[in-house]
């Protein structure tokens, strides 16, 4: 495997290795290594069915399924289909998944650790790809934030709230989406996390709160909690933190939600067509020191 970072706040590029083959124990180190170090990992040129995207995600720990038992591959829930493309007037994908600031399963008591996607088509325009998908680092963001505010929030927790993003995407034009039944709701009931966490890989504090789903800093009355999220959703979205993945079809993309916040951008039309496979890997493992730490053994060995 040959490894080229972005020289960017994050991102590097993984050259010389099959997903679809079998991982080895020391290529899995690597890998996890260089999750931590870079936060956003691309691998050009892959081919991958469904079981394989699903296959080399679940090295990485336990897979989400679809919460709604759509968008997703046959019988493979934990397979998401992301995509803009309508076949005989349905569409085949989710398609408005991801598309403003958030991370990832921070709405879950266990949190998501990393995502993997797979781009099967990308839109084109001028030839220049549309359809970034861009990241902030929040190993920086934290590092940045100014020290008074390190300390009065150490120690403290938000609430996420899986709906939050939900009913934001319901409001815009066009959305397909139906409100979150009441039986849904309760499969996704708010869960709270603290508002700086230790990175399990590398060791370092991260900003852990995010636009799209938190709600609530627990420890301050409400208008405190609502002007401090406000002034750390700022903060945490400054340019200095950002990095833009434009994507080749044939890219596995794969993201550190600890230490990152993405946003999908919707730049492209109805007839611009994007297609891409996801699996969302929960955090079960990473929180394990043995995990990591036999991870990385077999990348030194
Ligand atoms: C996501 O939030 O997982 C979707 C990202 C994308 O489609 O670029």
């Amino acid at each position: 495997m040959k490894i080229t970072p972005t020289h960017q706040t994050l991102g590097a590029v993984i050259d010389d290795i099959d997903l679809s083959q079998p991982l080895a124990k020391a290529d899995f180190g690597v890998i996890l290594h260089a999750l931590g170090e870079h936060g956003v990992l691309c691998f050009p040129r892959q081919t991958l069915d469904a079981p394989g995207l699903r296959a080399f995600s679940a090295h990485f720990g336990g897979l989400q399924a679809s919460l709604t038992g759509t968008y997703c591959e046959r019988n493979m829930p934990e397979v998401m289909i992301l995509s803009n493309i309508v076949e005989n007037g349905e569409p085949i994908g989710l398609a408005d998944a991801g598309q403003d600031w958030h991370t990832d399963m921070s709405y879950n008591d266990l949190i998501g650790f990393t995502n993997v996607l797979y781009g099967i088509k990308i839109p084109h325009r001028d030839g220049a790809p549309l359809g970034n998908t861009v990241f902030a680092n929040m190993h920086a963001a934290y590092e940045a934030l100014a020290d008074d505010l390190k300390r009065s929030l150490a120690g403290m927790t938000a609430t996420h709230d899986f709906n939050k993003f939900w009913e934001e995407m319901r409001t815009r034009a066009g959305s397909a989406r139906p409100p979150l039944t009441p039986e849904q709701r309760a499969k996704r009931p708010p869960a709270m996390h603290p508002v700086f966490m230790e990175h399990p890989i590398t060791g370092r504090p991260v900003l852990y709160c995010n636009p799209g789903y938190a709600i609530r800093i627990n420890e301050l009355d409400d208008a405190e909690s609502s002007r401090v999220l406000e002034q750390l959703f700022r903060h945490q979205l400054q340019p200095q933190f950002q990095y833009a993945h434009r994507w080749t079809e044939g890219d596995v993309l794969m993201w550190d939600h600890i230490g990152t916040l993405h946003n999908a951008i919707p730049d492209y039309t109805a007839d611009e067509h994007r297609l891409i496979k996801r699996c969302q890997v929960t955090a079960d493992r990473v929180f394990d020191p043995a995990f990591v730490r036999d991870g990385l053994r077999h990348a030194a060995e």
